[in-house]
């Protein structure tokens, strides 16, 4: 494996657990935010997450400090210049994920690799915001949430990116335990795609009343096997960025994306998931 040092751009609720994946695996990880206080704050979720490891017996407790210690938390993006892997995990706008690759054009060492944990803005886009040289060098790696759990990582190369580039990020990604999964550089990828037209019609299911949000959630535990029901998870996600998502899926594909009136109510609500103590169910605050 020639990915040795690997930098993460945003520690925020993916950005923090994407680095704790590699840094797991003995990689030297530098974690960076927009102030030193938020980049700590990502440090700070990656023990909480191994903290949780631990309790469901999933990690070993005296190996936490040394996973830690593979961390750099910092603000200052020339910590990146040595990083032979860099992720940009910032806030999902092209503005914001354009400006974070000017200054990566000016401290990344030429042959570094740049990847973007977007959800839903075009890999062949973003590229365009970098130096035209560096095109070739970045990809699409969209991990799941919690990303230090879930196994399925999809590689999104664009136009531009080179074939090489594509085999070295599923190479590491394997490295480090993940499901590498290559998809092409369509609105919300594959998983995106799938997941959204099966949370629609069980909010169709509701708003028929063809079964209560608890017995659907059965239905998706019991009978397909789903670790948590469809409204539990959706709970979880957020219905904000749900909603977003379906927004963004419709624009593209139209009728079969659009977005439901039981999730529109609840954001109309502000009953957003667990977040915010309630959405499709109800959560101790
Ligand atoms: N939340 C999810 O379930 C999920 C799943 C897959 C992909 N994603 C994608 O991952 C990315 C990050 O999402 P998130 O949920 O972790 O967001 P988040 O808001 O939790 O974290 C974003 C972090 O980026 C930092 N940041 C913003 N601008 C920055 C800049 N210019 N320089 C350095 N740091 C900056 C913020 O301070 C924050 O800590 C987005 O592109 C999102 O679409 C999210």
């Amino acid at each position: 494996m020639t990915i040795k040092k690997v930098g993460v751009i945003g520690a925020g609720m993916m950005g923090a657990e994407i680095g704790l994946c590699f840094a797991k695996f003995d990689l030297d990880v530098v974690l960076i935010d927009r102030t030193n206080e938020l980049a700590e704050k990502g440090k700070v979720r990656q023990a909480e997450a191994l903290d949780k490891s631990i309790k469901k017996g999933k990690f070993e407790a005296e190996k936490k400090e040394a996973v830690l210690n593979k961390v750099l938390a910092s603000d200052d993006f020339k910590d990146l210049s040595d990083c032979d892997l860099v992720i940009e995990a910032v806030f999902e706008s092209l503005e914001v994920k354009s400006e974070t690759y000017g200054k990566l054009n000016e401290v990344c060492k030429e042959d570094c690799i740049i990847a973007s944990n977007t959800s839903s803005i075009s890999i062949t886009k973003l590229a365009a915001t970098l130096n035209r040289e560096r095109a070739g060098k970045f990809i699409g790696t969209h991990f799941n949430s919690p990303a230090s759990i879930m196994k399925l990582v999809e590689v999104i190369p664009g136009i531009l990116t080179d074939e090489e580039v594509v085999a070295e990020v599923i190479g590491v990604l394997k490295a480090i335990d993940k499901e590498p999964v290559k998809v092409k550089d369509v609105t919300g990828f594959a998983l995106n795609r799938l997941f959204h037209v099966f949370s629609a019609e069980a909010c169709r299911l509701l708003e028929e009343g063809v079964a209560s949000v608890e017995d659907i959630d059965k239905v998706c535990v019991y009978g397909l096997g789903h670790p948590v029901g469809i409204f539990k998870l959706l709970d979880n996600m957020g219905h904000d960025l749900n909603i977003s998502v379906d927004k963004i899926l419709y624009d593209e594909y139209g009728e079969r994306f659009r977005p439901n009136q039981e999730m529109q109510r609840r954001v109309d609500a502000g009953l957003l998931g667990r977040k915010t103590g309630e959405g499709f169910h109800k959560y101790d605050k």
